[in-house]
């Protein structure tokens, strides 16, 4: 498939448009008042982001947005399937509104996301809940609008899972960001390293980098629209631009994002360690724009479990990175997922796992029992150790984290750090919530004012999750 089909056209955004502009007509006929829609997004950065463009889509079809579902005349439920844990909740939640659905016919509701993108899914959808009017995979996103057209104007349920597994670029879907100082903006869709527990690459597609040009455009309108700190999205940054002759590869793009004039911060998510360069590190410690913070998940500490989650890195490689990466920032922070009990991994194996948190001291960490994803790889992998034994690791696990953090926040206390006030307090004791160029979350005493102001604190008190303190005068 060429370049030209990848990215969304101007006639396919337009076709949405008349779509759009047809269900808004549509709710004008059949209601006195502006139709409302409630969006539940699920999973990780690049759901919300995907969440932010259904908003937009939302708003040119006549909607208004609302957070309470009881009062919304559409559901959306942006799905995640990394786990099964994630796919139960999203079950429990779609199954409360068959109630809404007594009490209003009309309302539609609409399930989309990662989830639906599995046949078996979709299928489950359609024979269990029979109230859901709209399916559709992360690949049908932008057809949104036609799809909920189908459904007011058709008697039948609408599913779409289709799309090739390439996937496409979406460009020219206005996204309604949620409030506050922190946007997201994607540099790249989908996913190409398959490891072996993962879900990711099935439902999300191939890499493919969004062009420099179009980030940097868009990164100038977050500044004047007052943004101060931008995370750089993808599942894997470190291989933008990899895809494509003419694009600058992630440290590339770094430096030209740092280039961008304006006060405000970078930061990116997520770094797979395959990918990681020294210049990467080299980059980041020499653009002053970003944050000395990265999220590097290692998943465990023993390289045959590695290489059986096909990762494509030992330890002894990760501890370079590390390393490295500690040496051009002394100041960095660095946070980690761990998967434990991976099929076949050993208590010996685990213990390895406890052994590289020793050693690496991550500020904290994402921690996640093994999940079995249906044709994934690990899915036909024997898995011996039983469901307690791994809550058990799992549970060791997060105490020796637990105190390493502890020690690692407390190193805080006394010093004085730079914060981007983000919002207000739920600590009583406290107003106001912030983030470090590290990204600690810091609780601060201070007027609402200082939402979105960067100002200087000294660091009183630290927890295991937070520092706290007050803003210098
Ligand atoms: N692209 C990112 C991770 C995205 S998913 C990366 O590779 O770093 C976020 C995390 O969920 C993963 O890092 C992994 O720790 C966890 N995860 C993914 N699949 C899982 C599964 N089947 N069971 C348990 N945890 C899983
Ligand atoms: Fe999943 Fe691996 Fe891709 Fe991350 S890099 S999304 S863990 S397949
Ligand atoms: Fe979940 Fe899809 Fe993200 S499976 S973690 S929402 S890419």
């Amino acid at each position: 498939m060429s370049r030209e089909q990848i990215v969304l056209t101007r006639e396919e955004l337009d076709l949405q448009q008349e779509y759009a502009q047809r269900v808004r007509q549509i709710y004008r006929d059949r209601l006195p008042r502006q139709p409302l829609a409630c969006v539940t997004t699920f999973g990780c950065q690049q759901n919300e982001a995907d969440s932010e463009l259904i908003r937009g889509m939302l708003i040119d079809m006549g909607f208004g947005l609302t957070d309470d579902e009881r009062r919304a005349d559409l559901l959306i439920f942006n799905t995640c399937a990394i786990r099964e844990h994630a796919e139960m909740r999203v079950f429990g939640n779609v199954g409360q509104t068959s109630h809404y659905k007594k009490e209003n016919p009309d309302l539609v509701i609409c399930v989309c996301g990662c989830m639906p993108q599995q046949p078996q899914v979709a299928d489950k959808i359609k024979q269990s809940y029979p109230y859901v009017d709209i399916v559709f995979g992360t690949h049908a996103l932008w057809q949104f609008p036609r799809l909920l057209y189908r459904r007011l104007t058709e008697k039948k349920r609408v599913f779409d899972i289709s799309g090739d597994q390439q996937g496409r670029i979406l460009e020219g879907i206005r996204p309604v960001r949620k409030e506050g100082p922190a946007a997201w903006l994607s540099i790249m869709y989908g996913c190409n390293n398959f490891c072996s527990y993962c879900i990711v690459p099935y439902v999300r597609g191939r890499e493919r980098s969004r062009d420099p040009q179009v980030i940097l455009r868009e990164l100038k309108e977050l500044v004047d629209e007052g943004y101060r700190d931008i995370t750089l999205l993808g599942q894997n940054v470190n291989s933008y631009g990899l895809d494509r002759e003419d694009y600058p590869d992630f440290a590339g793009l770094l430096e030209l994002c740092n280039n961008v004039p304006g006060d405000f911060r970078i930061r990116f998510m997520t770094s797979h360690p395959k990918d990681a360069t020294p210049r990467l590190f080299e980059t980041m410690a020499r653009c002053e724009k970003v944050c000395h913070a990265i999220h590097l998940p290692v998943q465990c500490g023993s390289d045959r479990v590695l290489r059986e989650m096909n990762r494509r890195y030992d330890v002894k490689r990760y501890l370079e990175l590390v390393d490295y990466a500690r040496k051009c920032m002394p100041d960095l922070t660095i946070t980690s997922d761990i998967i434990v009990g991976f099929p076949g991994e050993t208590e010996e194996e685990f213990r390895e796992t406890l052994e590289l948190l020793e050693r690496v001291r991550f500020d904290s960490l994402f921690t996640f029992i093994y999940s079995r994803r249906e044709g994934t790889r690990a899915a036909s992998m024997p898995d011996p150790v039983s469901r307690q034994e791994k809550q058990r690791w799992f549970d060791r696990l997060l105490q020796v984290q637990n105190r390493i953090s502890r020690e690692k926040n407390a190193e805080y206390v006394g010093r004085t750090v730079e914060v981007l006030v983000d919002g207000v307090s739920e600590d009583p004791d406290f107003d106001l919530t912030g983030r470090t160029r590290g990204f600690k979350l810091v609780h601060l005493r201070g007027g609402r004012e200082l939402i979105g102001r960067t100002v200087e604190a000294e660091i009183t008190r630290s927890s295991t999750v937070a520092l706290f303190g007050k803003v210098k005068a």
